[in-house]
């Protein structure tokens, strides 16, 4: 028995051992088939992990990494009340929202806070011209297809999918960004639309019945999300 106990543990890996451990010495004819299923878990699990479906940047909420430069969106896009478009240009007519060049900040930066250590970096990436690096937050899987045009041609606002980013010192991942999460949505998205002029705006709230304001919407602009695997998986 003490050998099968080693095997058994090796094959286990993390999983629940102490339960297993426990139901070991009577059910020893399950034994090889736990391993087994142990053993296929692990396999499934390590593929899983090659393929990064699992990797923090795509399903952990909460996901908020220090960036190079500590530019805050509650100041900016907040306080400054600046719209999301002035630095993410291509979000309305591109797959991807782009991050803003130096040269963005610099049209402010050039003339404020001139001396702040915490723009050294800007200013060093404005002479240089090297890009700063930024830290991606939201990443898909390679194999998903997103587009940004695609969801705010048809008034689904930035809040709906990124949360409060107008209050965000640091941007931090609020969504799980699963594929369930997805068809949630795609299977019924009339909560999720409003007027198109409003998709950048945090605060917005329906001045109508949302019910209808939804059912109209979705009826003027002819919505109908896909759920065909194609759609996300081409
Ligand atoms: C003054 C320029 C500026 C404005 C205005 C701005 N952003 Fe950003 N945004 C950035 C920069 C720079 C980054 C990259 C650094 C970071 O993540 O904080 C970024 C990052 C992001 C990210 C994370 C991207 C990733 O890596 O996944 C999201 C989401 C985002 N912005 C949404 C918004 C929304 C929504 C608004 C409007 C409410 C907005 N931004 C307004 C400059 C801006
Ligand atoms: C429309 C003008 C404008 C743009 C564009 C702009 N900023 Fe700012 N930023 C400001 C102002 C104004 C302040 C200072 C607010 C204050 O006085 O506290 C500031 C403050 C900051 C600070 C804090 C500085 C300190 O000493 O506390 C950082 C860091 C910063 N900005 C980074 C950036 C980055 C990075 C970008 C480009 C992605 C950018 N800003 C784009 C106007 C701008
Ligand atoms: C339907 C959901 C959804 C909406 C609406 C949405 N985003 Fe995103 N956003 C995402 C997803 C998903 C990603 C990650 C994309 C990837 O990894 O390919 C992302 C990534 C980003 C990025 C990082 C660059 C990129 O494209 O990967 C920025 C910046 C961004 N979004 C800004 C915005 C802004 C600004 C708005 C509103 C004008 C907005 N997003 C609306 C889901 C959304
Ligand atoms: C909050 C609602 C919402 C969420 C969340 C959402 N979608 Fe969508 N999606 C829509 C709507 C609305 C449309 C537009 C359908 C139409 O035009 O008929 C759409 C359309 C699309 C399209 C086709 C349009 C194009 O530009 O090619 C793709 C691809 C897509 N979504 C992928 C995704 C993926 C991948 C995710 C998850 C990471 C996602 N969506 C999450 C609402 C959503
Ligand atoms: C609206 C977009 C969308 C549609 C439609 C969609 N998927 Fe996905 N799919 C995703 C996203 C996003 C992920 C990544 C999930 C993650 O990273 O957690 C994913 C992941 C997967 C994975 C990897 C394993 C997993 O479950 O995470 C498989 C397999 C898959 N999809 C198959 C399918 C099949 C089969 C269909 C059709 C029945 C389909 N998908 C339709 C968005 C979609």
């Amino acid at each position: 028995m003490a050998p099968h106990d080693n095997d058994f543990d090796k094959d286990a890996g993390s999983g629940s051992a102490s339960q297993e451990k426990f139901v070991f010495p009577r059910w020893t004819n399950w034994l090889r088939e736990a391993s087994a299923v142990a053993a296929l878990g692990g396999l499934v699990y390590a593929v899983v992990l090659v393929t990064g479906v699992f990797s923090p940047e795509n399903s952990a909420i909460g996901y908020a990494p220090e960036q190079p430069v500590p530019y805050s969106h509650a100041l900016h896009a907040g306080v400054m009340g600046i719209d999301c478009r002035y630095c993410h240009t291509s979000v309305e007519t591109a797959a991807k929202a782009n991050i803003p060049p130096t040269a963005t900040c610099m049209n402010c930066h050039k003339t404020v806070r001139t001396e702040s250590p915490k723009l050294e970096l800007v200013r060093r990436s404005a002479e240089t011209g090297e890009a700063i690096p930024w830290i991606k937050v939201h990443d898909l899987p390679d194999f998903v297809y997103f587009n940004h045009a695609g969801h705010i041609q048809s008034g689904v606002g930035c809040v709906s999918c990124h949360g409060r980013v107008d209050r965000m010192e640091v941007v931090e991942q609020v969504k799980p960004l699963t594929m369930g999460w997805c068809l949630e949505c795609h299977r019924d998205p009339e909560p999720n639309l409003r007027p198109r002029e409003f998709v950048t705006d945090m605060e917005w709230v329906p001045a109508e019945d949302p019910v209808e304001l939804g059912k109209r919407l979705r009826a003027e602009h002819g919505i109908a999300p896909s759920t065909d695997c194609t759609t996300c998986h081409r």
